[in-house]
């Protein structure tokens, strides 16, 4: 059966290449994400590898999609892709790409601002989370770290986010400072498993300061301070494993006090609501742990969508087309890709 209305949709900004086809009515028809392990050797994303992987990746996953849901690029209602923030490179391969598409079929083009997207995640009606308009997301990424009322399409502020390093990027880093792998959240997670969080007393920046902005540096030199301290060579498993445990008990319970208080700016505006968390460290059990308990000493409801759609991903990018089709927002072949956007700028 031919769906009324499929919207194509395609992510590039930083190095997971993704496409996705929805049903108009946020139905996922078919999707695809290419994670790059071509950075691994670099310990980060190298913006020029990254690029050129999307630029060799998106034709063929774009087909793959397209064939999964049975339909030819004439069949489509619009197509999305991600026009900004992120890197440069990514974002002309895929706003370029959808342009192209939209050109040479004859239907609306959408640029998604990616935060929006992560944002918007919430409200696929498929995960029935219940994310009526006004609600609050907690992003927790490689490269974001904020705090943000999301109030409509095209309508959200900024409460607070990260005055230094992303809570991901801090935790890259010091499972670097460990000898673990990239990206590292997931292995230091592992790696924390048997340790023993009271082991370091590791500090806890910017906790019950009032506002909701992070700050991870000062807790990762504490780290650091900490590794330059043992005795030379290998870290032993055990030392590891507690130096692990004790850094995640202090960005869980950093980011849940952030939470606390963005949960109280936005009840003083809204009431108390719906707190949405968003971005690769959501997988993190001790933080959803330490946020879940936090929820409840609010009196919000905790949303966490499934980790697929948690991180990077295309079928954000399609609904957050969707949503904003809707309401005849479609964009011109002129909008030009953002590396910067903040959301504040958009309409
Ligand atoms: O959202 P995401 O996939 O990509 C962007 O940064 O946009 O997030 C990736 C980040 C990486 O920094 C990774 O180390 C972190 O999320 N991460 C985790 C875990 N899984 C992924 N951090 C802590 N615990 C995890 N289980
Ligand atoms: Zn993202």
């Amino acid at each position: 059966m031919i769906c009324p209305s499929p919207v194509l949709g395609i992510e590039t900004s930083c190095d997971d290449t993704a496409a996705a086809v929805l049903a108009s009515d946020g139905r996922v028809l078919a999707e695809a994400v290419l994670s790059q392990a071509d950075h691994a050797a670099f310990g980060g994303v190298v913006p020029e590898i990254a690029a050129r992987a999307h630029l060799a990746h998106l034709p063929g996953l774009v087909d793959r999609v397209m064939a999964q849901a049975g339909l030819g690029f004439g069949d489509l209602a619009a197509v999305a892709a991600s026009l900004g923030p992120g890197l440069i490179g990514g974002l002309i391969v895929g706003s370029g790409f959808a342009k192209g598409v939209s050109l040479a079929h004859r239907i609306p083009y959408v640029g998604v601002n990616h935060l929006e997207a992560h944002a918007l995640t919430a409200r696929l009606p498929s995960l029935g989370l219940d994310a009526a308009f006004p609600y609050l997301l907690l992003l927790v990424s490689g490269g974001h770290c904020q705090c943000i009322a999301v109030l409509g399409v095209g309508h959200h502020v900024r409460l607070g986010g990260t005055i230094d390093d992303a809570a991901g990027e801090a935790f890259d880093k010091v499972a670097k400072l460990l000898g673990l792998g990239w990206p590292g959240g997931p292995a230091l997670e592992r790696l924390a498993a048997n340790g023993n969080p009271r082991a370091y007393a590791f500090p806890r920046p910017l906790l019950g300061r009032k506002g909701c902005d992070f700050s991870f540096s000062g807790l990762k030199t504490a780290v650091a301070q900490a590794v330059a301290a043992l005795p030379p060579g290998a870290i032993a498993l055990e030392t590891a494993a507690d130096i692990a445990a004790s850094f995640q008990a202090a960005v869980a319970a950093v980011i849940a006090d952030r939470a606390s208080h963005a949960m109280r700016m936005f009840a003083d505006e809204h009431g108390a609501g719906l707190l949405v968390v968003a971005g690769g460290v959501a997988a993190n059990a001790a933080l959803r742990t330490a946020l879940q308990a936090a929820t409840e000493r609010a009196g919000f409801r905790f949303a966490a969508p499934p980790l697929k759609y948690c991180t990077d991903n295309a079928v954000m990018v399609a609904w957050t087309g969707i949503e904003r089709m809707r309401l005849g927002r479609a964009d011109s072949m002129a909008a030009a890709p953002r590396p910067r956007w903040p959301l504040a700028e958009l309409t």
